[in-house]
């Protein structure tokens, strides 16, 4: 890697079916960006143990993961693609950085009371300090920029706001990250309920597009999308939310602006419309689809990335990691 190119940092939970919303909200930029900055990419398999999993298919699940992001187009020879739980800096950072966060900060992250409210048995500590971890792995690379989904933005706050703490008792330790939404990081809403994001964790599956669904299936969600009972295709937020949310999907998918997808299917149903948004969406996922059979089963070429990646993140995360140690006034070990 360059030195001089600044740094990405970005990840996704090893939970759940991933969605087109984790796609366009955050992958489909990580890929745009690539280019442009050096890029670590955490297969975040750390932050799923903060809801039960089963540990068998959580296995399968997180390589699965990393086999996506490099169907995604992530070149894991040019970008730091790893898992978290292999690079024990996070978790080393994570305590620390707990002993420089307030319990009123936590208590205000509405992710936190949100899966509260929906794991009810199980309200865990991991859950609450959640954010922490997050805040680790960004700061342990010194990240410049974090390309996450619009319900990530506080989370990003919180781990400046620990960042600008830190350093403002012990100087320069940690670059003060940025976010990066994009233009749909504001948020792919469900197909059942527009009022709400599409979630990997929906009940409903025909709410979500799962990244690993047939093209028949997508077409067939999309057909069935919640919408209103005018028939004119106009981008209306307030009023027609379930519209706007397929010209969302449909120009982040085809480039189009609103006024283009408003004059390409002014007289023309919904259900035209929905069709021409399902052909898109399909036609966008299965380059990705077949790229990821072919890589996930290939057992040699995976183990041989996933272990020089989880050197060079250990060996980068390292050197801020040791910084903090030394900053706090943290023995050194006598070898
Ligand atoms: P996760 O797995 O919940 O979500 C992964 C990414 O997908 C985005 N996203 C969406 N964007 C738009 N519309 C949606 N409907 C939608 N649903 C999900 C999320 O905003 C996110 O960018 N906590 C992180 C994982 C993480 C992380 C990090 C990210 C752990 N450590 C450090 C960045 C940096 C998360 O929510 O993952």
């Amino acid at each position: 890697m360059e030195d001089k190119k600044k740094i990405l940092y970005s990840g996704m939970q090893a939970t759940g079916n991933l969605t087109l919303g984790n796609y366009l909200g955050a992958l489909r930029n990580w890929k745009t960006l690539n280019e442009e900055y050096d890029c670590f990419f955490g297969v975040m398999d750390l932050h799923s143990l903060t809801v039960r999993q089963n540990p068998a298919e959580f296995r399968q699940r997180a390589r699965n993961l990393f086999a996506l992001y490099v169907a995604a187009g992530l070149d894991p020879e040019k970008n730091c693609i790893y898992f978290q739980s292999h690079v024990s800096t996070h978790a080393e950072l994570s305590w620390i950085l707990n002993c420089y966060t307030y319990i009123g900060e936590l208590n205000r992250m509405t992710q936190f009371k949100d899966k509260a409210s929906r794991h009810s048995d199980n309200i865990n500590a991991g859950l609450y300090t959640y954010p922490v971890l997050m805040a680790a792995d960004i700061l342990l690379y010194q990240a410049d920029v974090v390309p996450v989904g619009k319900d990530q933005l506080q989370h990003l706050e919180i781990t400046r706001d620990i960042a600008q703490r830190f350093n403002g008792i012990y100087g320069d330790v940690f670059t003060i990250p940025e976010p990066y939404t994009g233009k749909i990081g504001a948020g792919v809403k469900s197909l059942q309920n527009p009022e709400k994001k599409m979630s990997k964790s929906d009940e409903n599956p025909n709410a979500s597009i799962y990244l690993m669904d047939d093209a028949d299936t997508i077409r067939r969600k999309f057909r069935r999308a919640v919408t209103d009972s005018d028939t004119q295709v106009r981008y209306d937020v307030t009023e027609k939310p379930g519209i706007s949310n397929l010209m969302d999907i449909y120009s982040a998918v085809t480039g189009k602006d609103m006024k283009e997808i408003e004059a390409e299917f002014s007289g023309v149903g919904y259900g035209d419309f929905k069709s021409a948004v399902g052909e898109a969406v399909a036609g966008l996922l299965s380059p990705m689809q077949e790229r990821f059979e072919e890589i996930k089963n290939d057992k040699e070429y995976l183990d041989k990335v996933i272990s020089a990646n989880d050197e060079k993140a250990f060996y980068f995360s390292n050197k801020t990691l040791r910084k903090v140690k030394k900053k706090v006034g943290l023995t050194d070990r006598i070898r």
